[in-house]
């Protein structure tokens, strides 16, 4: 059996869940929340390490300024209320994604990542203002920079995940089937997942079934 160090997530669906129910798409994003906190004690019970959730891409800041202020919004007032129960938890927060967001959002994720940096026990990267095509270019530009060789080990260190082993596997909910910029070198060998459900009707169950589909999936890794 397939052992699970790290799951990423891209948590697709939420503004199509509060249009189904006759609501805003914000109140999706609302919704989809209540799902990442479901999720979080489903990883912790079965005792991952890593969980990478795609909050925000660099594509999104397309989206009309209402929805990402709403969306900035509902991130400070969970990081508020929610991070000292985090630090209960022994959950550390890192993000992934270029830290470019209005002063008080900048300060309280670096607050949040220095406040549970020392924990052990689950490590959520929540990738904000993250773009797969950056990251690799910031990863290059640093190689040149510091006169280094392009290789694979090289690579991978100057990346937001530097030290964070591979997911073995990416889950996606909301019935599409594509990457959307989400990890790309890391996911090299990953297995993927596409689940139909919306972000926010996603459930352990639905989690659990996956983990227990990917614990016997026989992963070759180029070998038989
Ligand atoms: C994913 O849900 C969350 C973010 C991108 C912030 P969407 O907002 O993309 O929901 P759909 O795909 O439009 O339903
Ligand atoms: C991917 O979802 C990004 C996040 C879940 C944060 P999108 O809804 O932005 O992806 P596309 O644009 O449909 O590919
Ligand atoms: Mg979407």
């Amino acid at each position: 059996m397939n052992s699970i160090k790290h799951v990423a997530i891209i948590m697709d669906g939420n503004g199509r869940w509060g249009t189904k129910h006759k609501k805003s798409r914000n109140l999706g994003h609302k919704e989809g929340l209540k799902t990442v906190e479901k999720v979080i004690k489903a990883t912790i019970k079965n005792k991952i390490k890593y969980l990478t959730l795609y909050a925000f891409s660099t594509e999104n800041w397309k989206r009309p300024k209402k929805e990402i202020n709403f969306l900035f919004n509902l991130l400070e007032t969970f990081l508020k209320s929610k991070i000292s129960d985090l630090n209960k938890q022994k959950i550390k927060l890192k993000i992934i994604g270029k830290k470019r967001f209005p002063k008080k959002i900048n300060s309280l994720l670096y607050k949040s990542e220095k406040d549970t940096f020392k924990n052990k026990k689950l490590q959520i990267n929540l990738a904000l203002n993250y773009g797969s095509k950056s990251e690799l270019a910031y990863s290059f530009n640093q190689i040149i920079k510091n006169k280094k060789k392009a290789n694979e080990k090289n690579i991978s260190k100057y990346l937001f995940t530097q030290n964070i082993p591979d997911p073995d596997l990416l889950i996606r909910t909301g019935d599409t089937q594509r990457l959307s910029n989400f990890l790309l070198w890391q996911i090299a060998y990953s297995e993927i997942f596409f689940e139909k459900k919306l972000w926010p009707d996603f459930n352990e169950k639905d989690y659990y079934k996956i983990i227990k589909k990917y614990k016997n999936i026989k992963r070759n890794f180029g070998n038989i």
